[in-house]
């Protein structure tokens, strides 16, 4: 497939900040032009071994000086044109080019290629990660980010005087995953649950003090991470939802390096104690995963943790997961460090922390190889852009995450995975 033409543009993002958008313009042999975009999304809770993010006024420099070499090429796939922009880029980390700015290039080209042979992306993006399993039988489960804490919360400043409260939850997410199969329904009871939890909320703390946070989950003067929880907990047994809670704990954020503690509602924890704190939510709530437990670099804590709650006798009902983003950042290197100490047994999968697509699906295959689960997620910054449905359904990972059901850039993902199981499941 040969690039014709491309430009790069500036955007915002769900928070008002820049970010990038690709524009492409291919055509493969004597067919048609295609023309596909695609944008890129920014953490707010980064790891630290993410790769670089570019300023995006930057970026249209850097692309003038690659843009001619990408016009003589006739690409054959698209492993030889990320490795094209790797190797134009020429550091470990992406700092010359930035992920951003090659992300969004290396998205467009697997949108133009899908495109040009008229398949769907999702199709495309199946073949390329060799994934086996048919998508009906195995559909991504959305975990919807109901009550925002961490780094994706603000709160009122006179909520110290009128609630004792500094500051949100130190735990990021609070999710919801349906357990039935039919991603319809799924999706329709996260949305029903979130609008009663919504209700709920304002009941106990008044409609005023029912914020939202980056992600769409609600933001309330919950006093402890428990309180959240329970309510939650409540609800899903009140109506019999067919629901199970899920935890991103985001764990770098109330680390402290130099002692080696955790604080958790004002509480210093050691590693041992936070797994305790962590056990017990599991025994108290119906809980099916937990995210980044503990700081990004603490693998072996994650492994103690592991094999405390990943025993040989889970089966398929009642399998839990823990997910490591922040501790392998959709990193290979990162990634075979983490299998080979059993710190997790499934991946949180982010295009933009590595930087190129098939990068990413080379992790993807590294984790369905070891026997991990895969995530597959949004950023707390996103676009109106769907990539990661595709992405999600493609390569048959076992979640979905995009926040909760409650804004524009986080409804994008979900509708489309939505359209891609009408078009797979309903079968006349
Ligand atoms: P981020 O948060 O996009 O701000 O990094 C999402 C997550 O931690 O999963
Ligand atoms: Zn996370």
């Amino acid at each position: 497939m040969k690039i014709i033409d491309g430009q790069i543009k500036i955007i915002k993002d769900s928070r008002g900040h820049d970010t990038l958008e690709a524009h492409l313009l291919a055509r493969e042999g004597e067919g048609k032009n295609a023309v596909a975009f695609a944008s890129v999304p920014a953490g707010k809770s980064t790891g630290a071994h993410e790769a670089f993010v570019l300023n995006p006024k930057e970026a249209f420099e850097k692309f003038s000086e690659i843009k001619k070499d990408i016009l003589k090429i006739n690409f054959r796939d698209q492993k030889e044109f990320d490795s094209l922009l790797i190797a134009f880029d020429g550091t470990q980390n992406k700092s010359n080019l930035g992920a951003n700015l090659i992300l969004s290039l290396s998205l467009a080209f697997a949108r133009a290629w899908a495109k040009s042979r008229g398949i769907e992306l999702y199709r495309y993006l199946k073949d390329l990660s060799d994934n086996q399993k048919k998508f009906f039988e195995d559909f991504p489960r959305p975990l919807f980010n109901v009550i925002n804490g961490g780094a994706h919360v603000e709160i009122p400043k006179d909520w110290e005087k009128k609630f004792g409260i500094k500051k949100g939850l130190d735990l990021q997410e609070f999710q919801v995953i349906p357990t039935i199969k039919d991603f319809g329904i799924g999706l329709s009871v996260g949305q029903e649950f979130y609008k009663k939890l919504g209700k709920e909320l304002s009941k106990i703390y008044g409609k005023e003090n029912v914020l939202l946070g980056d992600e769409a989950g609600y933001v309330c003067p919950f006093k402890t991470n428990q309180e959240a929880l329970e309510i939650m907990q409540e609800l899903i047994n009140h109506h019999l939802y067919p629901l199970k809670i899920g935890l991103d704990a985001a764990a770098s954020q109330f680390y402290s390096k130099q002692n080696n503690l955790y604080t958790i509602e004002q509480e210093e924890m050691t590693p041992e104690e936070l797994s305790v704190f962590y056990l017990d939510l599991f025994e108290r709530y119906e809980m099916i995963s937990l995210e980044d437990p503990f700081d990004e670099e603490s693998f072996d804590d994650f492994s103690r943790l592991s094999g405390n709650l990943l025993t040989e006798k889970q089966t398929q009902k009642n399998k839990k997961l823990i997910i490591t983003d922040d501790l392998t950042t959709t990193n290979p290197g990162r990634l075979k460090e983490a299998i080979e100490k059993k710190s997790g047994n499934a991946i949180l999968i982010k295009l933009n922390q590595i930087g190129t697509l098939s990068e990413t699906i080379e992790v993807i295959k590294m984790a369905r190889d070891n026997g991990w689960q895969q995530v597959v997620s949004h950023r707390s910054g996103e676009t109106m852009d769907s990539f990661i449905a595709d992405l999600a359904v493609g390569v048959g990972a076992w979640g979905i995450k995009s926040g909760a059901p409650g804004k524009p850039e986080r409804m994008a993902k979900y509708s489309r995975a939505l359209e891609i199981w009408k078009k797979e499941s309903v079968v006349f």
